[in-house]
């Protein structure tokens, strides 16, 4: 087998980035939107061991399932490998994956979990594209599948029509004032990257935007944050980050605004929060707040909390509104000062105390102080580092509350924590439709003492 062999091949299932499965001539072959039961000619790209990575060049015979993806990026983008099926197979697909890996990585057979469903399109509150040029003009879009070559973008369903607005009044500006676009090559050039966030406020939604450029400033600053407060009717941030690193990494830490208010102000659970351009928040509300009240749900008046991996610490307040104590954990500067003014907005100050620092590093000091301890976390898509395994079965909570956008990860440390604890509920939230993931929270007793 090698790339460019043409293969005739009957999709079997899906893999965990919702690619098609099939296999041929002892190889397993990986068809990114293909359909289960489909007939394709595939041709091959690439050969790793015995996984090969193909694409359909020709529907034999298509899947009854199979729906017009209503997105002119469909197939080219790396974000919506699902869009072509029905909502309710995308959910029977992701959960399917999510009991394989915990059946593969921590050798548990879950009979099922229930799963929260989102709105299938729209739901996104935050965009983050890069800059590139096409016929000489600057664009943006989304890279394209396993690439850097950005692919232009008007519109994306996944956010909404505000999306629209911005990247047509963004584009319009730096066309004009034929601002340079980095060149990831040479390391030449100005704009990275664009990141928008439109929040819920009073009704209405507040926005932020960020430019990321390779350098000092913008030129024209105070005509582009006149031309973006132009775009909609709620109030608009702006800000400049400069990042001259050669990495993938988006934002750092220094950014300055240009315009508008620091903080953006938002709404969710029944309370106002603030969150910084630099601080995580999670991307689909209606889904984040069931995942918060239901993680609420899990604790007592007389726990005592630690909220690891807290961001803004929304969680950590509405935490704090019922438990006895809340301790935070966060990375993040900008983030854990949301965190503190989160918890005085919400009248929990009292209660909570949010730490800045790495969790592997300050977890250890914080529990050894505690007695008993009941622990949310909530990590990136790298899950918990061994050290925080390590604290964890030395100094173990009674209850954990695992919420994670990795099953991949999750299920790997479930798998660490072994018999020391057993599986209470999983739960499944629909964070992220059209694609092939999904938000998990498992909820974990304490076996022993
Ligand atoms: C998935 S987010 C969850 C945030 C929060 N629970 C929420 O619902 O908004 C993970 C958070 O962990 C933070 N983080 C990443 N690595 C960390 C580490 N080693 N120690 C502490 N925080 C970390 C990130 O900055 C981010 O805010």
């Amino acid at each position: 087998m090698k790339a460019k062999d043409i293969l005739e091949l009957t999709i079997e299932g899906y893999g965990m980035e919702g690619e098609g499965v099939a296999h041929a001539d002892g190889y397993t072959v990986f068809v990114p939107f293909a359909a289960e039961g489909e007939k394709v000619k595939a041709a091959v790209d690439r050969v790793k061991g015995k996984v090969v990575f193909a694409h359909i060049i020709k529907m034999i015979s298509a899947s009854p399932l199979r729906r017009e993806p209503a997105c002119p990026l469909f197939g080219k983008c790396g974000g919506c490998a699902l869009r072509h099926l029905p909502y309710e197979k995308q959910i029977e697909i992701k959960k399917r994956n999510v009991l394989s890996l915990f059946h593969k990585n921590a050798g548990i057979d879950l009979a099922d979990a229930p799963v929260f469903f989102s709105a299938e399109d729209g739901y996104r509150n935050k965009i983050a594209l890069p800059f590139g040029v096409e016929n000489g003009e600057a664009v943006l879009g989304m890279y394209k599948r396993g690439t850097h070559k950005v692919l232009p973008l008007s519109a994306c369903p996944l956010h909404g029509m505000w999306v629209e607005s911005l990247l047509s009044a963004v584009l319009s500006f730096v066309r004009e004032k034929k601002i340079s676009v980095y060149d990831e090559g040479s390391g030449k050039g100005l704009l990275r990257h664009l990141v928008a966030r439109r929040l819920p406020f009073c009704g209405g939604y507040r926005y932020s935007v960020v430019v990321v450029g390779n350098g000092e400033s913008l030129p024209f600053e105070k005509e582009f944050v006149a031309r973006l407060s132009a775009v909609w009717e709620g109030e608009t941030s702006v800000f400049f980050c400069r990042n001259v690193m050669k990495n993938n990494v988006i934002l750092t830490p220094e950014i300055r605004r240009l315009g508008g208010e620091e903080t953006l102000l938002t709404e969710l659970c029944g309370g106002t929060w603030e969150v910084s351009p630099l601080s995580f928040l999670q991307v689909n509300f209606p889904v984040a707040e069931r995942i918060y009240q239901d993680v609420v749900g899990t604790v007592s008046e007389s726990d005592v909390v630690l909220d690891a991996y807290s961001g803004t610490g929304i969680m950590s307040a509405l935490l704090a509104e019922k438990a006895k104590k809340v301790v935070g954990i966060e990375i993040i500067r900008a983030a854990t000062e949301n965190a503190a003014r989160n918890a005085a907005r919400f009248g929990v100050e009292e209660k909570v105390k949010h730490l800045c620092g790495e969790v592997e590093r300050l977890l250890p000091e914080v529990v050894a102080e505690i007695d008993t301890y009941t622990l949310v976390v909530d990590p990136p898509r790298a899950g918990l580092d061994e050290k925080v395994v390590e604290t964890i079965l030395r100094y173990p909570p009674e209850r954990i509350v695992y919420v994670s956008c990795s099953p991949a990860t999750l299920t790997r440390d479930v798998a660490r924590l072994g018999a020391a604890y057993r599986i209470e509920e999983v739960k499944l939230y629909d964070m992220f439709p059209q694609t092939p993931h999904i938000e998990t929270a498992v909820r974990l007793k304490r076996q022993f003492r």
